[in-house]
């Protein structure tokens, strides 16, 4: 009798894994839908446009202040699936799409590379000024740099966008970031998957070295830009 609840009991816990099972393959499928080919992917590259058009529109106020050009280059993209897939893996959350909009803030990315330090700023402040834009977070890795050295200015906005009669607010992840944050943040990125072993330390040690280094110049380009300012 025991034994036959037993077996009972264990085909009741097998159906149930095995449900669990096929409800998490369904919830991965759907995540990588709504991430290759969706209305999310649609209303993603609107949201994207829309922060460029933006992004140029500072520029050229800032060019008629300056005389010069304060972003040089910007680039976006939505985070393809494999990617969120690690990212969520990483944090110890379920492939879900709705944990991942929730979870996730680069989803949805934009950079923008200025010329000089205090050009972020600029960007930044003239981005929180706009009436469809909120400001959910800001990352301020310049002031606070991590720990592996990294540094750039991280605005979490949301921005309003238009659909017929309805409006959304989609969330983006904005990087503002000078050339050489960028070149050292590009090189830590290809070098990360190759590091580990006992090696890993030094490497850690070195690359915070650089980013000081990094960090020294962009401080000297931005006095030498002031002194010339002045003239
Ligand atoms: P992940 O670090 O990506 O898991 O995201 P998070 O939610 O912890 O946010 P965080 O602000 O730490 O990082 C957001 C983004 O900044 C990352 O996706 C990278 O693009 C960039 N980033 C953060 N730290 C580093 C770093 O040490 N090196 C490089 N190359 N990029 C970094
Ligand atoms: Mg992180």
């Amino acid at each position: 009798m025991n034994s036959y609840i037993t077996v009972r009991d264990d085909r009741r816990f097998i159906y149930r894994r095995i449900g669990d099972e096929k409800q998490k393959v369904k919830k991965q499928e759907q995540l990588k839908k709504m991430l290759t080919h969706s209305e999310f992917t649609l209303k993603g590259n609107c949201a994207i446009s829309l922060l460029l058009t933006k992004l140029d529109i500072i520029n050229t106020i800032l060019m008629m202040e300056n005389g010069r050009s304060a972003i040089q280059q910007k680039t976006a993209r939505l985070k393809e699936y494999e990617s969120v897939c690690k990212k969520l893996e990483k944090k110890g959350l379920d492939l879900d799409f709705d944990i991942a909009v929730e979870k996730i803030n680069d989803l949805i990315g934009v950079r923008a590379i200025c010329a000089y330090v205090d050009d972020i700023y600029k960007v930044a402040s003239l981005i929180e000024r706009q009436k469809d834009i909120r400001i959910i977070k800001t990352k301020d890795y310049i002031r606070e740099p991590k720990k592996s050295g990294y540094q750039s200015l991280h605005l979490i906005l949301e921005a309003a966008i238009s659909f017929q009669s309805e409006t959304q607010w989609i969330k983006i992840e904005l990087q503002l970031r000078t050339a050489a944050m960028d070149y050292w943040a590009s090189l830590d990125h290809q070098l990360r998957y190759k590091r580990g072993g006992k090696e890993a330390q030094l490497i850690d040690e070195e690359l915070q070295q650089c980013a000081a280094v990094i960090s020294s110049l962009d401080q000297k380009m931005l006095k030498i830009r002031k002194k010339i300012d002045k003239i």
